[in-house]
């Protein structure tokens, strides 16, 4: 059982998480969020012990045993421009990635565009979704899935999964860590309206993939060169001989 009394006693933010949900079990966190009207105050977190068809990016599915990970979704409230959505994007897996270095001393690697590593193996993923109305985006949510005390991964997966318990080598609090996810995550969207450059600086720090040789799968389309950087919005600059690319989203993996 999630103990929300303990979660909301470490929880220190202005509005991220003040209108927290706790359910047994949903479909996925994401669709609850974009798609119930009733769910419609900024800041607003569902966390689900269990989701029946959770879902990560490009249409895979994301499992995670009932009960012993973080699975949940953040919904921001507004009027928002690409760019920002992308510094969203990269607040999110940073947030992650502090918070597991606070409080577990893990060196966490980020992994474009927004995957969690920590010894090479995935330890969280984010899925950030939007909806509009007429041309404006005034709806986000972020989903956020984090292995946390589950034991072991069977199954086929691009990037071998492993969890909290894993490499800690013990059992962890799940209200610690989702609190000190969302106190960063706030402090992190602060930042971005007034010193984007940190999230920025930040998140390539955490970044082992810039200066090597890439693959980016993007649909059926592949490219392959340096990964030269990412810009002032998040987005990878690809180096094709002596030509630069922009890359958008795609996966992207060591050539
Ligand atoms: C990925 O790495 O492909 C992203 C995984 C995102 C999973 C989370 S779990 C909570 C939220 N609800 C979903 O259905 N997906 C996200």
């Amino acid at each position: 059982m999630f103990n929300i009394e303990e979660f909301d006693i470490k929880l220190d933010t202005e509005f991220i998480g003040r209108n927290f949900i706790y359910c047994d079990e949903v479909v996925s966190t994401n669709d609850v969020l974009l798609k119930e009207k009733e769910f419609n105050k900024d800041g607003t977190v569902l966390l689900a012990e269990y989701q029946s068809k959770g879902r990560g990016r490009k249409n895979r599915t994301w499992v995670s045993n009932a009960g012993q990970n973080l699975t949940f979704s953040i919904l921001l409230k507004g009027d928002f421009k690409e760019n920002k959505i992308n510094l969203i994007n990269l607040a999110s897996s940073l947030s992650v990635a502090q918070s597991l270095d606070t409080l577990y001393q893990f060196d966490v690697e980020l992994k474009w565009p927004n995957d969690v590593l920590v010894n090479k193996r995935k330890i969280a993923g984010i899925l950030l979704e939007s909806s509009s109305k007429g041309n404006k985006i005034n709806k986000v949510v972020i989903g956020i899935g984090i292995n946390v005390n589950q034991p072991n991964f069977p199954g086929k997966f691009d990037i071998q999964p492993t969890s909290v318990r894993k490499e800690f080598k013990a059992i962890v609090s799940r209200e610690k860590l989702l609190s000190e996810v969302l106190n960063n995550f706030e402090n992190n969207l602060n930042l971005i309206k007034v010193e984007p450059n940190k999230i920025i600086n930040d998140w390539r720090n955490r970044c082992k993939m810039i200066g090597e040789k890439i693959k980016v799968v993007m649909g059926d389309k592949i490219k392959v060169g340096l990964f030269d950087d990412i810009d002032e919005n998040g987005f990878l600059i690809l180096k094709i001989g002596n030509t630069v690319e922009k890359i958008y989203s795609g996966d992207i993996s060591i050539r």
